[in-house]
């Protein structure tokens, strides 16, 4: 193929993607095959990468993201980024449409009525109709330029359709970025099992995957984009907000398909209070209803109140709280052995939901809202995050109620309950506790710590569930047999992953403190403990004192180690994986 001929090959993968992209991801009508996508997708990147001069700007190469930057640029928005006003109930949607009469005259007004989105609002660039420039709301004049990251966003056109509507000279589109309710708690469940920091919300999620300066981390978050407002457009003129949305649609961008033109403001109110009963069946989080007058002159006529537009109005959604009296409080302990105080409620309805436990987050929270067993409280549901405790009613706290506090021993298996300096959460530092064995585990075998090769998340599962892995140690008791005994394993497969096991009795020390998964000890500092106190004894026995002068380490990672190696469960684990053979490698014997 010459160069002429890969330009023309490159024109038109690209357009194919880009249609076979836009019909999975905005018509929900793909018309090939994951796998033939994935050929097509193989055959640009081969020719891109031959002929990286001749990609285009709207290449769907990009949607996998790029190298990381360094910082993101700012950039000014040519027409600030407006924010709403809030109209808090019913009779706020009837004043404002009172206001809008007040300049208008009584004239007959059209309203569109559209969900409030609940995530990051962003502006979204093309000139000649091709994706140029992406950024954040920022302080409304100027944003942070993350054009690479909105790149890999998979319904954003990286360039318009324009088969029946020509592209703009320049067309500037306002939206929002948000997180749907099962690819929020997948990627919560995602960073658990690796113990990485929860996210409160989805809204959370989305802002923490688009501001990410590695756009390949962004690729990989399943983020959505709807567009609902415009910025500076030149080469295209419409008379309604209705027909900018149709518009929209035809030069293949996501629009919310809940949007409803009234004629009159009751209509409007119907819309707004179906809505909110309604929200739970969305696949997303809305936080109320944007109204908008739909003609754009009288938009114009009525202008902009300093920084929001007078012709909109943000209604929204009553709070989803109820009042209900706490039966108990439980400890709960987690994968990572965090202790998180449960309350257990008298059922209640919040918002559709029947709701009978709600979270306390932790001893501090307790301790300011003085909530105690027996308490009248107010249950929280907003978004899809699990139920809090807000505050309690203290007229209605019944006689003889004590402060409630964390026990000092784990619920699972008895262990001492440690908070270290500046965490707000107790955790059980039993790394064998039965409600954190498996994440402990899967840690243990994971391929920055011990690397046992085929040992994992299903099989420790399986053999956690059949009572052949209680503790750390027991990885190092099984057998061949019982092992191609289990559902789908080979005799050989067994045999493989006993050869891994066998092969990390002499792992290096730093890779075993490194699996221990010791609070705050990743793999920098395992390194650096194992090459300052050189083995698993001398490091067990170290004073607190001695570790906290350790150059490195501060006093939160010196408590934790310290009380890891005061636990008897994990002393007594320690010396069972002796017993098996288990000898990890001193670094001056490497
Ligand atoms: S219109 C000038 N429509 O709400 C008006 N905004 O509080 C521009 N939002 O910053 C906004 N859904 O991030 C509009 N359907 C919708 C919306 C919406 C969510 C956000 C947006 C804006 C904020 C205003």
């Amino acid at each position: 193929m010459n160069r002429d001929q890969a330009q023309d090959r490159i024109d038109e993968l690209t357009v194919e993607i880009n249609d076979h992209n836009h019909r999975y991801y905005i018509l929900d009508d793909p018309v090939v095959s994951d796998a033939a996508y994935d050929r097509l997708l193989r055959e640009l990147q081969d020719l891109e990468y031959e002929y990286p001069d001749l990609a285009r700007p709207d290449s769907p190469t990009q949607r996998v993201g790029t190298l990381p930057l360094d910082t993101f640029e700012s950039l000014e928005h040519r027409t600030p980024m407006l924010s709403l006003a809030n109209a808090m109930d019913e009779q706020e949607i009837l004043d404002f449409d009172t206001r809008v009469h007040k300049d208008l005259g009584p004239e007959p007004i059209e309203y569109v009525i559209e969900p409030k989105l609940d995530g990051l609002g962003v502006e979204l660039v093309y000139e000649e109709g091709v994706f140029v420039a992406g950024s954040t709301r920022g302080d409304g004049f100027t944003g942070e330029n993350i054009t690479t990251n909105l790149k890999t966003l998979r319904s954003l056109p990286l360039s318009l359709r324009t088969e029946t509507l020509p592209a703009p000279t320049l067309l500037e589109v306002r939206g929002e970025v948000f997180l749907g309710h099962a690819d929020f708690q997948q990627l919560n469940r995602q960073r658990e099992a690796k113990e990485e920091p929860l996210f409160a919300n989805p809204r959370n999620a989305a802002a923490g995957s688009l501001r990410q300066l590695d756009s390949r981390i962004t690729a990989r978050r399943p983020l959505q984009i709807n567009i609902y407002a415009a910025g500076v457009i030149e080469g295209f003129q419409y008379g309604t907000h209705v027909e900018f949305l149709e518009a929209l649609k035809v030069w293949g961008f996501p629009v919310n398909e809940h949007f409803q033109l009234c004629t009159t403001i009751q209509e409007a109110v119907a819309f707004h209070r179906n809505l909110e009963a309604t929200r739970e069946e969305l696949s997303y989080d809305i936080d109320g209803s944007v109204l908008k007058v739909n003609r754009i002159d009288l938009q114009q006529q009525l202008g902009i109140r300093s920084r929001s537009p007078r012709w909109a109005v943000a209604a929204k959604f009553k709070a989803r709280q109820e009042t209900t009296r706490i039966l108990s409080i439980e400890a709960s302990v987690g994968r990572t052995g965090a202790v998180t105080p449960v309350a257990n409620l008298e059922t209640v309805n919040i918002g559709g939901v029947q709701v009978s436990r709600a979270t306390l987050h932790n001893q501090d929270e307790i301790d300011r809202k003085d909530v105690r067993i027996g308490d009248t409280v107010v249950v929280q549901r907003a978004g899809d995050v699990i139920p809090e405790v807000v505050k309690i009613i203290p007229d209605q706290r019944p006689a003889d109620t004590v402060p409630y506090h964390i026990p000092a021993n784990c619920p699972v298996c008895d262990s001492h309950v440690v908070r270290l300096p500046d965490e707000a959460k107790h955790y059980c530092q039993n790394i064998s506790c039965p409600a954190q064995v498996k994440g402990r585990i899967e840690h243990f075998a994971s391929k920055r710590a011990m690397d046992i090769d085929g040992l994992g998340t299903k099989l420790i599962a399986q053999l956690v569930e059949a009572g052949m892995l209680k503790t750390i140690a027991d990885i190092y008791r099984l057998e061949m047999e019982t092992l191609a005994d289990l559902e789908r394993m080979g005799e050989k497969s067994a045999e493989n992953i006993i050869a891994a096991i066998d092969a990390t009795r002499e792992v290096e020390l730093w890779r075993f403190l490194h699996a221990l998964g010791i609070r705050n000890v990743g793999e920098h500092l395992a390194k650096l403990l194992a090459n300052t106190f050189n083995d698993l004894e001398t490091l067990a026995d170290v004073e607190l004192e001695e570790l906290e002068s350790t150059r490195e380490v501060g006093p939160i990672v010196a408590r934790g180690v310290y009380e890891f190696f005061r636990e008897d469960h994990n002393l007594e684990m320690l010396t069972d994986l002796r017993t098996l053979g288990l000898r990890p490698r001193s670094p001056e014997l490497n």
